[in-house]
This record gives C-alpha cells, sequence and structure tokens, in this order.
C-alpha cells in the first residue's frame, strides 16, 4: 500500500553505517534489536542489493569476483541491524578458508536469537539450486522465516521470467519456514527496491 511504501522509504532515508565484520560467532553484537539478514550463492548480488537499497554505492562491498564477502557484515540501519552474509556454494579458495566461512554462516542462520527474518537471495535467471533448498532446508529447521528475493532482473530473458517464477514458487512451497511473496530485484535498473524497502520496514 501507499502507506507501506511511504515508512519504507522513510527508515531508508536515514542513513545507514557499517558496523563491523565478524569472523566467529563470539564477535556478534549484542542480539538487542531487531535484525534481518541477506543469505544467498556467492555472486548472487547481496553486497549489490544493499548498497542499492540504502543508496550508498560503496556501503557493502560489492564485486565481479565470487567469495567478496568473507566476513558476517553489519550495518545499522535506525533502530535495526541489516547483514550481509558470505555466499555460499563456492568453490574457488582455498577449501579450509572456503569451511571457515561456510561454518560461520550457516552458525548465524541457525543460532541468531534475534534474526527477524533471513532474506534468501536467487539469481532470476536461473531459480533455485540444490545449495539453495540445502539453505532453506537448515531455515526450516532453525525456525528462522525467510522471504526469497530474485536478483539480477534485467538479466533475465522474458522468455524465461515466468518458468523460473513457477519453479521458484513450487520450491517455496515445499518450505515451511518460506513466505510465499517474492520479491523481484534489480540493483542495477532500481526494480522492486521500494517493494523491499517496504516489506524491510515492516519487519518488527
Ligand atoms: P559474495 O559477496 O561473493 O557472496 O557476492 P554477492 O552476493 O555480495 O554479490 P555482489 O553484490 O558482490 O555482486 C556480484 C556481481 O553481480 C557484481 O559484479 C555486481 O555488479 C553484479 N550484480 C549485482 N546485482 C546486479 C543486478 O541487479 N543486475 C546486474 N546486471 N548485475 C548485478
Ligand atoms: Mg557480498
Amino acid at each position: 500500500s501507499e502507506a507501506e511504501l511511504a515508512t519504507g522509504q522513510a527508515l531508508f532515508r536515514k542513513p545507514a553505517e557499517f558496523l563491523k565484520g565478524v569472523v566467529a560467532m563470539s564477535g556478534l553484537p549484542d542480539p538487542d534489536r531487531v535484525e534481518f539478514c541477506f543469505a544467498g550463492r556467492s555472486n548472487v548480488g547481496k553486497s549489490s542489493l544493499i548498497n542499492a537499497l540504502t543508496g550508498r554505492k560503496g556501503l557493502a562491498r560489492a564485486s565481479n569476483t565470487p567469495g567478496r564477502t568473507q566476513e558476517v557484515n553489519y550495518f545499522t540501519l535506525e533502530d535495526r541491524y541489516l547483514v550481509d552474509l558470505p555466499g555460499y556454494g563456492f568453490a574457488n579458495a582455498p577449501v579450509a578458508v572456503v569451511a571457515e566461512w561456510q561454518r560461520l554462516m550457516r552458525a548465524y542462520l541457525s543460532g541468531r536469537a534475534n534474526l527477524r527474518r533471513a532474506f534468501l537471495l536467487i539469481d532470476h535467471r536461473h531459480g533455485p539450486k540444490a545449495v539453495d533448498e540445502e539453505i532453506m532446508g537448515l531455515l526450516d529447521t532453525s525456525a528462522v522465516p525467510f522471504q526469497t528475493v530474485l536478483t539480477k532482473a534485467d538479466k533475465v530473458k522474458a522468455s524465461d521470467r515466468a518458468k523460473v517464477l513457477e519453479k521458484t514458487r513450487a520450491t517455496l512451497a515445499k518450505h515451511p519456514a518460506a513466505f510465499p511473496e517474492i520479491v523481484v530485484t534489480s540493483s542495477e535498473k532500481g526494480h522492486g527496491l521500494e517493494d523491499l524497502r517496504a516489506v524491510i520496514a515492516a519487519i518488527t
């Protein structure tokens, strides 16, 4: 609604700030406020989406190189925490190093008391992969509500759009922790950002 969109705009007009990068569960800030996170395969566009939503290009470091985000990065957004996670499903780095971020990412997703919602980012060109379903299973087991965001909508072929959406809906239907509503975005073109801001602002 108009009112929800206005609330979303107001929240994101406040300056978002980087707080810290965390490399172990013991480094997480006190769970004393509403928190939500962006999770997804490496290179799906998590950091870019945070920059696009906040209107701050260099806030979260985005890169062509998969595996750019290697820490659990905390940002403050008014009275909430916004969290950028390392990507999963990424093999092109030393095995032991990758294993460590992956362990942290999974521990975070399954054990963070104040995590109200995980946004699970999936490339609109491809839809959910096996590794996404594995994370969905972890979120189901951990009872963390998650909402799917299809990214890079500017890159999906018109002829694939409906098919991928349908496949994504069918996958979500199997997961009890999934919100049925899917948000379609393009950080590049700005598509869906207002909707996602409104969804985020409504999380209490
Ligand atoms: P990791 O930190 O490695 O897990 O990656 P990430 O999910 O944070 O992805 P990141 O935001 O770094 O983006 C990866 C690449 O995708 C970059 O080259 C971005 O410019 C590009 N990208 C992100 N969002 C979009 C989008 O909406 N459209 C297009 N065309 N490219 C995008
Ligand atoms: Mg990143």
